[in-house]
């Protein structure tokens, strides 16, 4: 069994999409091992992202992760990293398929609704930055 840490980011809360996107891993057959709302600091932001310090958007990810509450999730199945990609859709909005919750509900730039940690050893540190 795999972990992974998925965070419906504020624009997803703010919305009302908690139940809709979580529905969508548990009909995967995904289970939520731990779930909990937090207001995310400045430094947690910036630990999160750590490996994007120094790109150009950096600043306007940090804004938007500490924009308003976020729920993190420590989400467990089969190969549970790439199967919660998959059914968050790819990162721009313009190139996630319809049927993946960002090809579903994304519209616009920097605003696309969730996170999942990208290999096993982001979810490691992920998992244990958020959950400690
Ligand atoms: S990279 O440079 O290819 O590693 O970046 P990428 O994997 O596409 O994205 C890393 C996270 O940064 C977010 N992102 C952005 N935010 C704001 N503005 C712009 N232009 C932008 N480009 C990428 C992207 O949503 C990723 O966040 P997470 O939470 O991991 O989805």
């Amino acid at each position: 069994m795999e972990k992974t840490l998925v965070l419906i980011k504020p624009d997803g809360v703010e919305r009302g999409l908690i139940g809709e996107i979580i529905k969508r891993y548990e009909m995967k057959g995904l289970k939520i091992k731990a779930i909990k709302s937090v207001f995310p600091t400045r430094e947690l932001a910036e630990k999160h992202y750590e490996e994007h310090k120094g790109k150009e958007f950096f600043e306007e990810l940090i804004k938007y992760l500490t924009s308003g509450m976020v729920i993190a999730m420590i989400i467990e199945g089969e190969n549970a990293i790439k199967c919660v990609r998959n059914i968050n859709g790819e990162t721009k909005y313009q190139d996630a398929l319809p049927g993946t919750i960002r090809g579903d509900f994304a519209y616009k730039d920097t605003y696309n609704l969730v996170h999942a940690s990208d290999c096993k050893d982001s979810a490691e540190r992920e998992i244990k930055l958020w959950f400690e």
